[in-house]
């Protein structure tokens, strides 16, 4: 049947001709073209380059960027065709299996089909009454992500964006916590006579406290950036005469930052001690897990992501471990009214008392919400805990098994490996005699940095930065169902030739 006739309004009743209008039919044709394509579209993937490494104009030509939009509307098969097209062609796949940059997880295909049966029904996951069953599939999830990283086993917490989000919201409920005796929310940071809000981190945390800090009105001057030990690690004994000088100056310690698995090289903060202090001196205790804190699944996990419980608030991002595909992420906290106490308002025009039924507009700072949590939901209970506890250490041991071989390659440097996160760098065979000299070091920084603009543009395999101690090193994160022995095993060649052809050109150049 030729699907354009085909009988059955999907979403135009009683005569009215919308122009987004699709039968069943037409839907369902479409559907099954586009799911085809993108089944061979994953099936394919393997054999592609991660990326094709064009530059903005390229792209921008391909897709005839300047184009305006039609005054008329275009058949829905040959968008949808052109759309598979443009993106499977001109794309970066952080799914694919030698994708090993930043923490972008490859999206579990459950979670592929969840966000297309999200969006069909589209639940507004805002209040309770406009998505019953959406809300309540919300809550399970977070429990069961509460309950996964032994934070708590009535948890509560909500779906946002992503970590940074995450951690936001977090942030604001400490805010809101330790400014009750002002009125915060309503009077402000700036209230006269309300002291100077100082929050603590070591400078290993993640960009998001500097964007809270500035956004909420503290500042980023408020964060006391508290030193690291050799491993990275948070100083407690800083911490604790930060917190006690600030106090002594009248200043009001309003949160504390541990991070488990630190963005640049995965390291664990010592969160049974932070949280220690933070219960001793009554400061909010929030720990951005969104990289590490599933790792708390993994029966080789730092002992202190055993210590999430200690936390007030945990930041999650189920589109890191959870292979959710973006966006998810999720704010974890003691409990609802924490969250209610820093977001909920009752205006007038929403009449949405359930009786019991959460309604997420009151813990967090969105209104309308989309249905995250599905696609999470699905993949919990497809992998099931068991699955999750076995892809997370199978990703800890492939980065294990790429620092030993990188460790083992004559012209490669390891540096650092926590959880699914290795450092390296390209180190020339003559070169390494004169390893710590001021310019020898300069030299390094900058062959590895351009090192790894040509390996992000290859297409062989992407991995990203990191600064360590002062130094330029090359950093692989294996946050990826489909990365295998083989394409780790691949990596320090490939690193190693272009560091070999980079370094020869340098050579050449300065002799010429
Ligand atoms: C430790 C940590 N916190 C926060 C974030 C921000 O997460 P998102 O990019 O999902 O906002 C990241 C991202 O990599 C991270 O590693």
């Amino acid at each position: 049947m030729d699907p354009t006739h085909a009988p059955g309004p999907i979403a135009a009743p009683s005569g009215r001709q919308s122009a987004l209008a699709m039968n069943a039919a037409e839907f369902r044709a479409l559907g099954h073209a586009l799911v085809d394509r993108l089944a061979t579209f994953l099936e394919t993937l393997p054999s592609r380059p991660v990326t094709t490494g064009e530059t903005p104009a390229e792209v921008r030509a391909v897709l005839d960027a300047d184009r305006a939009l039609p005054d008329t509307g275009a058949p829905a098969a040959d968008l949808l065709t052109r759309a598979v097209e443009l993106l499977t062609e001109h794309s970066l796949f952080n799914g694919h299996p030698r994708f090993f940059g930043y923490i972008t997880a490859s999206p579990a295909p459950i979670g592929i089909l969840g966000d297309l049966l999200a969006s069909a029904v589209n639940p507004n996951v805002g209040a309770w009454r406009l998505s019953p069953m959406a809300s309540e599939i919300e809550g399970q999830a977070v429990r069961w992500i509460s309950q996964l990283l032994g934070y708590r086993e009535h948890g509560s917490g909500l779906f946002v964006s992503g970590g940074n989000m995450a951690n936001f919201v977090g942030f604001y409920a400490a805010r809101a916590a330790v400014g009750d005796a002002w009125h915060v929310r309503a009077a402000g940071v700036g209230a006269p006579g309300a002291p100077r809000l100082r929050v603590y981190a070591s400078a290993e945390t993640h960009t998001w406290l500097q964007k809270a800090a500035d956004l909420s009105g503290l500042g980023t001057d408020a964060i006391r950036w508290i030193p690291t030990d050799d491993a990275l690690r948070l100083e407690t004994r800083a911490l604790r005469l930060a917190i006690e000088t600030d106090r002594a100056t009248g200043d009001v310690p309003m949160l504390v930052v541990g991070t488990a698995g630190s963005v640049s090289t995965g390291v664990v903060d010592p969160l049974h001690e932070i949280g220690a202090i933070c219960r001793e001196a009554d400061v909010w205790f929030h720990v951005d897990g969104a990289y590490g804190a599933l790792a708390a699944t993994w029966p080789d996990a730092p002992a202190d992501l055993r210590a999430l419980h200690l936390a007030d608030s945990v930041a999650v991002d189920p589109h890191k471990w959870l292979y959710a595909p973006l966006e998810a992420g999720c704010l974890l906290a003691r409990d609802a009214d924490v969250l209610r106490r820093a977001f909920a308002y009752h205006p007038a025009y929403y009449h949405f008392d359930d009786g019991g039924g959460t309604n997420y507009v009151d813990l967090g700072p969105q209104n309308s919400r989309g249905f995250r949590a599905l696609k999470v939901w699905l993949a919990l209970q497809h992998a099931g805990a068991d699955g999750y506890r076995r892809m997370i250490a199978d990703d800890c041991a492939l980065a294990a098994r790429l620092f030993a071989a990188v460790d083992a390659h004559p012209d490669l440097d390891a540096h650092t490996l926590g959880l699914s996160i290795a450092t390296f760098r390209f180190v020339p065979p003559d070169v390494r005699d004169r390893l710590g000299s001021g310019a020898t070091e300069t030299y390094l920084d900058e062959l590895n940095e351009a090192l790894l603009e040509r390996l992000q543009r290859s297409g062989e395999a992407f991995v990203s930065n990191a600064v360590v101690h002062g130094r330029y090193l090359l950093r692989a994160c294996i946050v990826n169902i489909n990365t295998t022995e083989a394409d780790v095993d691949a990596l320090p060649a490939i690193v190693a030739r272009i560091g070999h052809n980079l370094h020869a050109a340098r050579r050449r150049d300065t002799r010429t």
